[in-house]
């Protein structure tokens, strides 16, 4: 427990807070039913896996098995100590707890040289466009309507030829080799030369922000190809990030949606006419650790890759390797294989505006594309059609909308809707629930379980279990039942979101209670004495297995019956 807070003020301060809305300002919720489910962010998760329960002010993870609290989520997602977490959710409750706390600094010891080098190189880039050097490529940026303030706001800068940066990174003290790791410069032979001759730069910055490589691109009708990243360092996996990342988080929480775009124009272009929830996947080839970052972005995408045949292409392999919710993609395709960008420049704000508020769903997307190249009087087509249709029309969830796409399929095609009806595989639509799991145990965990499930749900049993037993074969179910009684003895009562908040330095056991509580042991026929028999009935077998051990291995005559006496009683006892 915390020193310098009383665990009546933590208690307080939980009780004010409601759990969705703090786990919310890190990760997209949905509502189904009584729960709120997101992607979880404690394992590589593509699927809404962590359930959100307002009523029990705890998340739990079906597939990391994650759990806890409120402050519990807040600890493991900002890797912050207890107290940091309680200040931080008093922070956003609006509670002002007395607290000081001396931040963990972030050690990143070694890189820091790494981070140094970027910092200055991205500096010198910047400076470089307001130089006598920079003109050609101002013009170039100011003929593509980039103003400064866009420069400014996006940190763009300018390389120059040669050996420049190397020079200046010399003069600070950094060495060939470290030059060399942080992929600015290159070796030839025995000399060094900077990487980025002539472009003009983009800094990438990693998901803390801080800059860990570039991207340039040339300017001036060279022959070479046109943006050049850096290689990957320790620090720079150009698959794990997305551009302007940090930038569009707040903005795409806000309105619980993000745009994703191939390029950092796209990105610059939409900042200009105020759309800022949006990020670039640098290039048509997304990654699924991409893909991933996006879904924890916002609860709903919108994918806006280039017009042109690539960015279909990209669409398509994106909606068939990365969705798994139906429902939370959309889809923009802009006319003329047009990039953002360029929709930009061509139709102004307000036509890129109507297609980001008028994005296809990716049923309307996939039958627009089985849909080119038809010919519907070729009956052989129609039947091939229908049988791709079909797979799709079966992910609908909504019964409404699933059959008036039946209806429309039936009319387009001129087929009897019953035998499309005939053909389509109807899914279960039952509640998502919290997992109830089934989990195989042997009577004595059952009992172990269903003890600890009671004193959970009632006072009586409690005092029951400290009266008449104290004891549970299993380590961590006997600490977590200890542990229980000493709360209990403590404030007079129990309630397990306290319970939790006063354990809260003992995760195993958090996950441990939380995953009892979420048991399916209401319907048992077996009272709590019954159990109580089934662990004493254990102690018992456990204790006269040991005793016949010592008794084969004893040779005095007096101890062998005394123990024998000691196995007698215990048989007595455990046949009663
Ligand atoms: P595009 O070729 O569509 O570039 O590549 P763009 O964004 O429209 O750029 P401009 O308008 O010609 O200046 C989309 C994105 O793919 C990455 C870049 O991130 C680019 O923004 N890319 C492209 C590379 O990394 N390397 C390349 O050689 C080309
Ligand atoms: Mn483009």
């Amino acid at each position: 427990m915390p020193n310098n807070l009383s665990y009546e003020e933590i208690i307080s301060l939980q009780r004010k807070t409601n759990i969705v809305d703090i786990i919310r300002d890190y990760v997209p919720l949905t509502q189904k039913g009584k729960n709120y489910f997101g992607v979880c962010p404690f394992h590589d998760d593509h699927n809404p896996s962590m359930s959100v329960s307002s009523d029990k002010q705890i998340y739990k993870c079906f597939v990391c098995g994650n759990s806890g609290n409120v402050f519990n989520f807040v600890m493991e997602y900002e890797k912050v100590s207890f107290m940091e977490a309680v200040k931080i959710v008093a922070d956003k409750v609006g509670v002002d707890l007395n607290i000081n706390i001396v931040k963990n600094k972030n050690i990143q010891n070694k890189n820091n040289r790494l981070y140094d080098i970027y910092d200055i190189a991205c500096k010198f880039y910047q400076n470089n466009l307001n130089t006598a050097y920079g003109k050609v490529a101002k013009k170039y940026l100011s003929d593509r309507k980039i103003t400064d303030e866009v420069i400014k706001e996006f940190n763009i800068g300018l390389s120059l030829s040669d050996t420049e940066l190397y020079n200046i990174l010399k003069s600070k003290g950094f060495d060939d080799n470290e030059i060399v790791e942080s992929a600015v410069g290159v070796k030839n032979g025995n000399h060094v030369y900077d990487l980025y001759k002539n472009r003009i730069m983009f800094p990438l910055s990693n998901l803390d922000g801080d800059v860990v490589g570039f991207s340039g691109r040339i300017y001036d009708n060279s022959s070479e190809s046109k943006y050049i990243n850096t290689k990957e360092t320790k620090i720079f996996k150009k698959g794990e990030l997305l551009y302007n990342y940090v930038s569009a988080k707040t903005y795409a929480r806000k309105e619980k949606q993000i745009i994703v775009v191939e390029g950092f124009m796209d990105v610059i272009r939409l900042s200009t006419i105020g759309i800022r929830n949006v990020v670039a996947t640098m290039g048509t080839a997304v990654t699924k650790n991409q893909a991933s970052l996006i879904e924890k972005l916002a609860p709903n995408i919108i994918l806006m890759f280039d017009g042109d045949e690539a960015g279909n292409k990209a669409t398509k392999s994106y909606i068939d390797n990365f969705s798994y919710d139906q429902d939370n993609i959309k889809i923009v395709r802009l006319e003329d294989n047009l990039d953002p960008d360029e929709y930009i420049l061509k139709y102004g704000k307000e036509k890129m505006e109507y297609h980001l508020t008028h994005p296809i769903n990716m049923y309307e997307y996939k039958i627009s594309d089985f849909k080119k190249n038809m010919d519907f009087n070729d009956s052989k087509k129609v039947s091939q059609y229908i049988n791709l249709v079909i797979p799709e029309i079966e992910k609908i969830d909504d019964d409404i909308i699933r059959d008036l796409e039946i209806n429309k399929l039936s009319k387009l095609t001129n087929v009897d809707k019953s035998i499309i009806v005939s053909k389509i595989k109807f899914k279960d639509t039952n509640d998502v629930k919290m997992n109830k799991k089934e989990i195989k145990m042997t009577k004595y965990e059952k009992a172990s379980k269903f003890i600890i499930y009671s004193m959970i749900h009632s006072n009586e049993a409690i005092i029951n279990y400290f009266n008449n037993l104290s004891y549970l074969p299993d380590d961590k179910d006997r600490m977590l039942a200890n542990d229980i009684v000493l709360f209990y003895k403590k404030f007079n009562g129990f309630n397990i979101n306290d319970f939790i908040t006063y354990i809260s330095d003992k995760k195993d056991l958090i996950n441990l209670i939380i995953e009892i509580d979420e048991l399916d042991v209401k319907n048992s026929n077996d009272s709590l004495d019954d159990y109580f028999d089934t662990i004493r009935e254990y102690q018992y077998t456990n204790q006269i297995m040991k005793l016949t051990n010592e008794l084969k291995n004893e040779t005095n005559i007096i101890k062998r019956k005394e123990i024998a006496q000691k196995i007698v009683e215990l048989k007595m006892k455990e046949s009663k």
